[in-house]
């Protein structure tokens, strides 16, 4: 099975040929390794966010000692497991240290230009001077996929953690939403019953010869019943993963606002009460129609 440094010199058609060829330039490249370790921290130098990082770091000696070592180390011939190990290694080092990756991006492109100078400069022949440069893009390519893949690593890290946060925190409202609704059902069942029993006490009513009112609150309290059921529907479809029915609601105000008046009758109460009464259950009237009709354009 191929391993991750085999695959990584696949995509990049990176050959032990060009391997060989960079172990050729490592004289050239010890030669000039003050000139890039000095452009390197010329080019840190200028930028504002990199000068911050470096100033709240690292020394210049620390850090040019690391950048000497790594550009050294682009020219020993051997790109082996350990060598991409090591590269995941600094690419981490800089995701802690704050460095934005454009400006790993730019870094790469200045070491780029610092070693297609070297080569040009060197060497009179045409195609050996096109087979280093090819090499020497290869390898500087291959650690900038490495180091820059450091950051996504980083990002989906962040994601996962808070994709798993979320979907828990969500799972945990959604069994508590599902566990109040089961005890509103249960409510409402109890306060069913309790209609039953006012239903049947004002049955009685009947029999023991108050025939207006036993009548009159008999039918206040069937109005009731016939809400409630309504409402324990609901409340099921809604366990069910249903929607929301608001129009219930409304319905259950009305019921009790009619109840209400047919007790107002009863007492004889006041023209004043009465018409107050009324009134609300128009307007109440009024926003059931209106919300229902809502519901039906939706639909
Ligand atoms: C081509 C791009 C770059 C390469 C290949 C590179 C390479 C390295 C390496 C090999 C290390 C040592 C990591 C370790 O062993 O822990 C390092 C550390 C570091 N680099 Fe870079 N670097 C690059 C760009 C930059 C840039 C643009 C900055 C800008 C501030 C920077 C700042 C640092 C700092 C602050 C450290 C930590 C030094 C310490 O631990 O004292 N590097 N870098």
């Amino acid at each position: 099975m191929p391993t991750a440094i085999d695959l990584l010199k696949r995509q990049f058609f990176f050959t032990d040929e060009d391997a060989e060829r960079l172990r050729e330039l490592l004289p050239l490249a010890e030669e000039h390794q003050q000139q890039l370790v000095n452009s390197f921290y010329d080019y840190i130098q200028s930028q504002p966010e990199t000068a911050a990082i470096l100033a709240r770091q690292t020394t210049r000696e620390k850090m040019s000692h690391y950048h000497r070592l790594w550009f050294l180390g682009l020219f020993q011939g051997v790109y082996d497991e350990a060598y991409l190990q090591n590269l995941k290694r600094i690419g981490h080092a800089h995701v802690r240290v704050g460095l934005p990756v454009n400006f790993v991006n730019a870094a790469m492109h200045l070491v780029r230009h610092v070693l297609h100078h070297l080569i040009h400069d060197t060497f009179a022949d045409r195609d050996l001077r096109r087979s280093y440069r090819e090499s020497a893009d290869k390898i500087l390519d291959m650690n900038l996929s490495v180091m820059t893949s450091s950051y996504r690593d980083e990002e989906m890290k962040k994601v996962f953690i808070s994709r798993r946060l979320e979907s828990g925190l969500i799972h945990l409202a959604e069994r508590f939403t599902y566990g109040l609704n089961l005890i509103l059902v249960l409510a409402l069942a109890g306060v069913s019953l309790g209609v039953v029993g006012m239903f049947v006490e004002n049955l009685l009513e009947i029999f023991r010869g108050d025939v207006e009112k036993g009548i009159l609150s008999a039918l206040g309290a069937m109005l009731i019943l016939w809400m409630m059921i309504e409402l324990l529907d609901n409340e099921i479809k809604n366990l069910k993963g249903g929607s929301f029915n608001i129009l219930v609601f409304i319905g259950v105000i009305v019921v009790a606002m009619v109840r209400e008046i047919l007790i107002s009758t009863l007492r004889h109460d006041d023209l004043k009460t009465q018409a107050f009464l009324t009134i609300t259950l128009l307007v109440l009237g009024i926003v059931y129609f209106l919300v229902s009709m809502a519901q039906k354009n939706r639909e």
